[in-house]
C-alpha cells in the first residue's frame, strides 16, 4: 500500500435534506418537522442514517428558519453525533448542493437521503454503499413499476409506450463517490434528482433493490401509511 492509499479519506457521508416545505402535505409546517407516531418524520429518517456502517459525517439541510435545532420543532429528533445542520435553498438541487459543500472531507461516499422518506431500512443505506464501494459512480434504489406508464406530448396524446422491464421507480438514498456528485452539483442545473445529473456527467448510475418501505410522504394519504406501517398494522 502507498502513503497515499493509507491516508486516503474514507468514511461514508449522508445529506439529508429536509428543507421542503410540504406543500402537498399540507400540515402548516415543513414537512420534515410533521409529527410520524409522535415524533417529526426527520428524526425517523435519522435514526436509521445513525445505523449506516462505516458513518462518518452527517449534514442535515434544514429550512432556514428551522436551522436552530434548539427550536421546539426539533423535540423528538436525535442528531447522530457530529451531524451539523446548514439552511437549504429554493429547489432541492440548491439544498443537496448546501449539504455538499459542510460535509466533512473525510468522506469518499456520499450518500443523499430525502428526510421525507422516513421509514427507508437501513438494509438499502447498506446495499448503495456496498455497491459504490465495489466501484460503481452512483448508485440508486429502484422498484419495478407495476402501472403501464406513457410518454405523452403538449396536448396529452400518447407519444409512446416504454416496455414495462425496463423502468424502475427510484428512491432515496442515492449513493455517489464523493467526487462525481461534486462534479455533478458543480455542472448541473434542472435534475429532480442527484442521480440524473451524474448521468448527464455520463457516467454509469446502478440500479440496486429499493425497498415499499422507502416510499416517499407526500400527501396525506402517504403519512397515514407510514403511521399503519410504525404501528404494524
Ligand atoms: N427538499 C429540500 N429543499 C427543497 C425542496 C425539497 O431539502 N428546496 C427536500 C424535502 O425536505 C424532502 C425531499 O427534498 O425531504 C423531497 O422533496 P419533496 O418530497 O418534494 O418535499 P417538499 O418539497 O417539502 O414537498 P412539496 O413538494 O409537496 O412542497
Ligand atoms: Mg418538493
Amino acid at each position: 500500500m502507498t502513503d497515499d492509499a493509507r491516508t486516503a479519506p474514507r468514511g461514508v457521508g449522508v445529506v439529508v435534506v429536509a428543507a421542503g416545505s410540504g406543500t402537498r402535505l399540507g400540515a402548516g409546517m415543513p414537512k420534515a418537522f410533521v409529527p410520524l407516531a409522535g415524533r417529526p418524520l426527520l428524526g425517523w429518517a435519522l435514526d436509521t442514517v445513525a445505523r449506516v456502517p462505516g458513518l462518518r459525517s452527517v449534514v442535515v439541510v434544514a429550512p432556514s428558519g428551522l436551522a436552530d435545532t434548539g427550536a421546539p420543532a426539533w423535540a423528538g429528533v436525535t442528531l447522530p453525533e457530529g451531524a451539523v445542520v446548514v439552511p437549504g435553498g429554493a429547489e432541492r438541487t440548491d439544498s443537496v448542493a448546501a449539504g455538499l459543500a459542510a460535509l466533512d472531507p473525510a468522506c469518499d461516499v456520499v450518500l443523499v437521503h430525502d428526510a421525507a422518506r422516513c421509514l427507508a431500512p437501513v438494509a438499502v443505506f447498506v446495499r448503495v454503499v456496498d455497491a459504490v464501494r465495489a466501484g460503481a459512480a452512483g448508485v440508486v434504489p429502484g422498484v419495478a413499476v407495476v402501472d403501464t406508464v406513457k410518454t405523452v406530448d403538449a396536448r396529452g396524446v400518447v407519444t409512446g409506450t416504454p416496455d414495462r422491464a425496463t423502468l424502475r421507480a427510484v428512491q432515496t438514498p442515492q449513493g455517489f463517490r464523493r467526487e462525481v456528485l461534486e462534479a455533478a452539483h458543480a455542472g448541473g442545473a434542472g435534475a429532480t434528482d442527484d442521480a440524473a445529473l451524474v448521468e448527464q456527467l455520463g457516467h454509469d448510475v446502478l440500479v440496486v433493490d429499493g425497498d415499499p418501505r422507502s416510499f416517499k410522504v407526500t400527501t396525506v394519504d402517504d403519512l397515514a401509511h407510514a403511521e399503519r406501517l410504525l404501528a404494524g398494522a
